[in-house]
């Protein structure tokens, strides 16, 4: 059986169109959940995957002086840190006889069962059984299940696959940028994480979503349907997007950094396009070609965004992970309001009718079900970033299925990674035909998107920070 089939009743031939008006008797939508995608829990096909990769899964600042319960990729946890400060993250069910740990107590090396006592490290070795007939025989025996953690930044992350296997932490640029600071941030999320995962690389819906109720959350720059397209990179795939804004047009990189974790430009950050007077330098080596006249409407990173990873807790429901990516100089009223305004309508905490008269991405995201049937979608142009990344993501859960490195893992770096999500911005000449707009948007996106994914775009000097 092709294992993104739940069986024989799960035939993609269930999904129906309604064919003629009022046809809404002739419909049918089909219930059949894509399996080898969407679950995580342990053995499952994108379970195993997604294991492969650190995962950020709790915020720092939530450590505190009791045990924190968790679940991450359907498996029971518990995070605390000892009195050591060490920061452990151990199966939540006692080795003894299966009390949560969640009501253990910390002590200096470790946490100790709160039903009979039993005492484990923070990499899951067995510290004291009391009442042993011979001390430290079991001790010496077994260990409790137990996962390497890692802090960076506020955020704490984790890897839940097999030890022999774990990867480098990655270090991305976004998360190394001299001149911005990292916010983080936590956003839960009751739906399954792929649906979720699929709206980074979705510019088109910001021309909706994000423009056409009251609060348009990226204020004048997007109701312009955009020229869309999705492109491989060697850590995953960006999606551009070129819109007219008033006499410029504005190329947006998204991107993805398989597994599942993924970067968007800055939209929010007031301020005018400005001249890029140092094309020369700062393209750096353009291969004897012309540099591209752009301007640039960040005046100086390609940060000042957004990072989000989307990490499933189980089946059915999943959490953003990840930083604002803010000036260091900013003023805190105005990195507030940025914060705000980026923040809006990712999470169920609004009354339902103002949910629906400025929905959010929370509202539209967990609107398509639980987990929604890749069956009914029909997808056009505009979706090129979903269709790309859905197939790297079984490209890359057959590869770890078949014992191969997947996209992602394989990267050679020498400690920083370089990542794309950038805005690019040129002048445009006054409005068009609607044909010659899309042309010269076609011919934008190319030349933008080429610089980009040579990395030939302007670069904020980024040095290493020592982690929390
Ligand atoms: S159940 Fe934990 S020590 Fe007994
Ligand atoms: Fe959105």
């Amino acid at each position: 059986m092709d294992p993104t089939e739940d069986g024989a009743e799960g035939r993609r031939d269930v999904a129906r169109p309604a064919i003629r008006p009022f046809g809404g008797y002739d419909a049918k939508r089909s219930e059949r959940i894509d399996v080898e995608l969407t679950h995580v829990d342990k053995g499952s096909p994108a379970g195993e995957y997604l294991r492969r990769f650190w995962q950020p899964f709790a915020l720092t600042r939530d450590v505190g002086d009791l045990p924190l319960a968790v679940k991450l990729l359907g498996e029971e946890l518990v995070l605390f840190r000892s009195k050591d400060g060490t920061l452990g993250l151990l199966h939540k069910h006692c080795s003894h006889r299966g009390a949560s740990l969640e009501f253990g107590l910390i002590g200096e090396h470790g946490i100790r069962c709160g039903y009979h006592g039993w005492y484990f490290a923070t990499d899951g070795s067995i510290l004291d059984v009391p009442a042993e007939a011979k001390p430290g025989s079991l001790a010496k025996r077994m260990c409790h299940g137990a996962y390497p953690v890692r802090a960076f930044k506020g955020i704490v992350f984790a890897y839940l696959g097999p030890i022999d296997a774990m990867p480098a932490f990655p270090i991305y640029d976004f998360m190394d940028a001299a001149d911005e600071d990292c916010i983080p941030y936590c956003w839960p999320i009751d739906c399954n994480w792929l649906q979720v995962r699929e709206n980074s690389q979705d510019p088109i819906h910001l021309t909706f979503l994000h423009s056409m109720f009251a609060i348009k959350q990226f204020g004048d720059l997007t109701p312009d349907i955009p020229y869309i397209r999705a492109y491989e990179t060697p850590l995953g795939q960006i999606t551009t997007s070129v819109r007219r804004v008033g006499d410029l047009y504005y190329c947006r990189v998204n991107e993805m950094m398989m597994a599942n974790a993924s970067r968007v430009p800055d939209a929010l950050r007031e301020g005018k396009a400005i001249p890029d007077n140092n094309e020369a330098d700062a393209l750096g080596n353009n291969g004897g070609g012309a540099p591209l006249k752009y301007k640039r409407l960040l005046p100086s990173s390609h940060g000042f965004g957004l990072s989000l990873w989307v990490i499933p807790n189980d089946n059915e429901n999943s959490m953003f992970f990840g930083w604002h990516h803010v000036p260091s100089d900013e003023p805190e009223a105005v990195r507030l309001k940025r914060v705000q305004q980026v923040a809006h309508g990712q999470m169920r905490d609004r009354p339902y009718a103002e949910r629906q008269r400025n929905p959010g991405d929370y509202d539209v995201i967990t609107s398509q079900g639980k987990n929604v049937s890749r069956d009914n979608d029909r997808l056009t142009p505009a979706d090129a970033g979903i269709a790309l990344y859905r197939r790297q993501l079984r490209d890359g859960i057959r590869a770890v299925q078949a014992g191969k490195t997947p996209k992602g893992l394989d990267i050679k770096h020498d400690g920083v990674i370089p990542t794309y999500a950038y805005v690019l911005v040129r002048e445009a000449p006054p409005l068009g035909t609607p044909e010659e707009e899309w042309e010269r948007k076609q011919a934008f996106e190319k030349e933008a998107a080429a610089e980009v994914l040579a990395l030939r775009v302007p670069h904020t000097p980024r040095r290493l920070v020592a982690a929390e």
